[in-house]
């Protein structure tokens, strides 16, 4: 039997975060790189791919690999996971981070222009699922691997929208919502296909994390509705969901969704 630490390490095994050099994403490719990961940290930009694979390097004593990533188109998506292979010849661990909403058009859906709508399911939807195909592939040759799509609680719960209007908040968009819902099905349904190809396919929705730009008082009122009386932290309250996921301590665990949200939805 495994002990109990090393069921939590993952020592020579390759992870790729989409999304990695800020935020939930940065924090998630450090939780896996402390595990011992090699890691794989893609964004938009290739320069702050880089500075975000450089430090968390750094700091954790791993080798890490930074790739520029749009994953709203296909063949760029393609791309970047040949790219990904061909530096270890294999790809452990993927965790689906990039996306959320892009603030282009009124969040309200009568005033919400169709092009924003199409490019924000593209994006949150339709690139987890092109990750999941390219990744999918190699996974599958491998026998094994541990997929992690990031939704959130939106894809669960209708919004109360009359918190972000007290608050002077646009909201979400109900393109959001919709995505993230597709998400959450899509992983149960390739946990399906994909489980018995010995690759373990999970989510984690989380709820709403505390950011520097948000009203004091959408913060009070958040927590307020949240039974941990607080918001989600940057650095801190998805770091051990993710390691649990991408471990061998979740080698029995597929298709599920695990809500990391303070309790909020329970409320609900
Ligand atoms: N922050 C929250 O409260 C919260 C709550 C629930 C779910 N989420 C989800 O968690 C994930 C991370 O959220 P965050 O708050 O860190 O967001 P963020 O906006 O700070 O970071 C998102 C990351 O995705 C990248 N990205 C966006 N579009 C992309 C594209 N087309 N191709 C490649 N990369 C792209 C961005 O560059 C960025 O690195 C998102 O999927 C988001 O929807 C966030």
């Amino acid at each position: 039997m495994q002990s109990l630490p090393a069921l939590f390490r993952l020592d020579g095994k390759v992870a790729l975060i989409t999304g990695g050099a800020r935020d939930l994403g940065y924090d998630m490719a450090g939780s896996l790189a402390a595990a011992g990961a090699k890691v794989i940290v893609t964004s938009r930009t290739l320069a702050s791919a880089r500075r975000a694979a450089q430090a968390i390097g750094k700091r954790h004593h791993v080798e890490t690999l930074a790739l520029e990533l749009d994953q709203r188109e296909h063949g760029r998506v393609a791309t970047a996971v040949a790219a990904a292979l061909a530096w270890k010849g294999r790809i452990d661990i993927l965790v689906n981070n990039a996306g959320g909403g892009s603030g282009r058009s009124p969040a309200l859906l009568f005033k919400r222009d169709p092009a924003d709508v199409v490019d924000l399911v593209q994006n949150n939807l339709l690139g987890v699922l092109h990750c999941c195909q390219e990744v999918g592939r190699i996974m599958a040759r491998q026998k094994s691997g541990k997929i992690i799509n990031i939704a959130s609680v939106s894809g669960l719960l209708g919004r109360d929208r009359r918190l972000y209007k007290k608050n002077g908040m646009k909201g979400q968009p109900i393109d959001y919502a919709a995505a993230k819902a597709g998400v959450i099905g899509l992983t149960r349904d390739l946990a399906g296909l994909l489980s018995p190809l010995g690759i373990n396919v999970n989510a984690i929705s989380p709820g709403g994390f505390a950011r520097a730009g948000l009203p004091r008082g959408f913060v009070r009122d958040y927590s307020d509705r949240t039974p941990l009386k607080r918001m989600g932290r940057d650095g801190v309250d998805l770091n051990g969901a993710v390691l649990f996921l991408a471990a061998p301590a979740s080698d029995y665990i597929t298709g599920q969704n695990l809500v990391v949200d303070g309790g909020f939805s329970i409320w609900r």
